[in-house]
């Protein structure tokens, strides 16, 4: 039996239909919505509230059509969307005893209960792949950690620290987009179905038994809350324009050392594109394409803010149109996590240009101020000025570090604090060694190679605990 012919004479304008119907997008919860109905047909009968034989037969049906696939059904507008036509199918099949399976059920408590089953997978497969390429991360710094390169500040050459510690950097980042993903997905797994339009049923229905069978983890506690909030979705897509936000600032890094000024790195043929009039050219296009789609997911998260804001409680259509928007983040993100992951496996390092950016343009600074404090007992602060002058200096006589010793050190000092410092000139040295400055910060959380190494392992056994949870 139709929707209409009761309350409404006529059928709805085709126009009309086609306008407001969420077809297009309703394949996402086909398998969620018959899983649904399942349950709850299943929990009516086991309350008595339907008759057994009548569930069995409806449940009978709803799980041949879900062998068959969604290509079984009529999508034609008219239907409005995947619950009638869903609904219609098994009416076709056993006649109007279908009708039963909509007691104390609204599609309200329906669409909410399909898109958190749905999501909840979702967010598992994206989940997946953040460990996936944090493996990469943890498997590329293990070749890395003796592998110099200037860090920045302001891009500016900032301090030395190793590829193996930017990295993991990175890591760490999606470390914690993944926790993140794990605490929305608390919010998510709770269930709604119960709620029916907004004040659930006269019928005794069982909430606690769908809610096991359905597998989630507890019902929704107010009814009205449940058919009109949306925010689970909100958040997921926060979460995704996150992971986006952080694949889009290594794509930039990717773009930036490719090119000749840095020379930092190569990306593989295989992602990268040629021009069609410049015979020389080898462009980072997966990269500048990811860090473009990251403003989709923006858009995304914008426009499902932007319906919320609005409405009155508790159901209103609109919130049919904040739905395309959660499967369109999803699969934006989901396909930018695997191809940058891909990407930045290939990608080959040019260590001696990282050694040689090390030691061109004063990054180890900062340790031979350390070194001053270490050995002369004097303030961080007068060491800063002193090698601040001194590189000033050596700048303007166009020297390069090699040649500070301990004779330019001690003029400048002199002027700074009127006497010598009488460093060792093998202090100094090793002060400016980028390989020492590296080692020397073995502190937790720094990029000397035993720190790294600790940090590798830690993050290595997380990921297999985290992906062992996810089986
Ligand atoms: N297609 C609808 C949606 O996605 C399902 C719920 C329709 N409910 C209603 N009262 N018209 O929100």
């Amino acid at each position: 039996m139709n929707l209409r012919g009761g309350r409404l004479q006529k059928k709805m304008d085709e126009e009309a239909a086609k306008f407001t119907s969420s077809l297009e997008s309703d394949h996402h919860i086909f398998y969620a919505d018959i899983k649904c109905n399942i349950a709850h047909t299943r929990m009516l009968a086991r309350e008595g509230i339907i008759d057994e034989k009548t569930a069995h037969k409806i449940i009978k049906v709803l799980e041949e059509l879900g062998k068959e696939g969604i290509k079984a059904l009529k999508l034609d507008p008219s239907v409005e969307d995947i619950h009638m036509a869903i609904e219609e199918y098994v009416t076709e099949k056993i006649g109007e005893e279908a009708g039963f399976m909509h007691t104390g059920k609204s599609r309200n408590d329906q669409v909410a209960t399909d898109l958190r089953l749905a999501l909840k997978e979702k967010i598992r497969e994206i989940q997946k792949e953040l460990l996936n390429f944090i493996k990469v991360l943890v498997r590329m710094a293990e070749d890395h950690k003796e592998t110099i390169m200037v860090g920045y500040t302001h891009l500016q050459h900032a301090q030395v620290t190793t590829f193996a510690h930017h990295l993991l950097a990175y890591a760490h980042a999606f470390k914690r987009d993944y926790e993140r993903l794990k605490d929305t997905y608390k919010r998510v797994d709770v269930n709604p179905l119960g709620s029916a339009a907004l004040t659930t049923t006269s019928f005794p229905i069982n909430r606690k038994l769908t809610t096991r069978l359905l597998g989630f983890s507890d019902y929704m506690e107010n009814s009205m809350d449940a058919v009109s909030s949306r925010d689970f979705i909100a958040e997921t897509i926060f979460d995704l324009s996150m992971i986006a936000a952080n694949l889009s600032r290594i794509c930039e890094e990717m773009i930036l050392w490719s090119t000749y000024e840095f020379r930092l790195i190569e990306l593989a043929d295989e992602f990268s594109s040629t021009s069609s009039i410049m015979p020389q050219k080898k462009n980072p296009d997966v990269a500048e394409i990811a860090r473009a789609r990251t403003s989709n997911l923006y858009s995304n998260l914008m426009s499902v803010l932007g319906i919320l804001k609005g409405l009155p409680y508790t159901y209103n259509r609109d919130l049919q149109e904040i739905t395309p928007h959660l499967w369109d983040a999803l699969g934006t993100c989901y396909d930018m996590i695997c191809i940058v992951r891909r990407m930045l496996s290939t990608v080959k390092v040019n260590s001696e240009r990282g050694f040689e950016l090390a030691v061109s343009n004063f990054a180890t600074a900062t340790d031979l101020a350390d070194a001053i404090v270490m050995e002369k007992k004097i303030p961080f602060r007068t060491a800063h000025q002193i090698v601040g002058r001194l590189i000033n200096h050596v700048i303007k006589e166009g020297l390069s570090l090699l040649d500070v010793n301990s004779s330019l050190v001690d003029k400048v000092s002199e002027e700074i604090i009127g006497e010598k410092l009488e460093l060792d000139d093998d202090i100094i040295r090793r002060a400016l060694d980028p390989h020492e400055n590296v080692k020397r910060r073995n502190v937790p959380g720094g990029p000397s190679p035993r720190m790294v190494e600790a940090s590798l392992k830690k993050l290595e056994a997380y990921v297999k605990d985290e992906l062992e949870s996810l089986k």
